[in-house]
């Protein structure tokens, strides 16, 4: 079973909001699409790039890299557009009362 750890308050995250937030060692950003949350990678599997800084396109559910403009699904973590290859990791999200949690492993 993940553990999860607390990463902010849901009054922190309103929709649009991307926060980067360090849980595990690993750089993670939350990002509230439309009134869904979700954790992914907050580093690019392209190059060196933190994806909190892109664009997020709440329509589509998607990211783009600040650095190239590779598109990634917030869901999935797929790449949707080059020049990313791989995907990146998405981790799970819970809210508890009024903290927005992430599990990673
Ligand atoms: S570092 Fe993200 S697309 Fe190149």
């Amino acid at each position: 079973m993940s553990e999860f750890f607390p990463v902010a308050t849901v009054d922190q995250l309103p929709p649009g909001t991307i926060l980067a937030c360090m849980v595990g060692g690993k750089e993670i950003a939350v990002v509230n699409c439309d009134g869904t949350l979700y954790a992914i990678s907050n580093v690019c599997s392209h190059e060196y790039a933190q994806l909190s800084e892109g664009e997020l396109d709440s329509d589509d559910c998607t990211i783009e890299c600040p650095l190239h403009g590779a598109i990634f699904a917030l869901r999935t973590g797929k790449v949707r557009a080059l020049p990313a290859t791989e995907p990146i990791p998405v981790y799970a999200v819970k809210v508890v009362d009024d903290t927005v949690q992430i599990a990673v492993s």
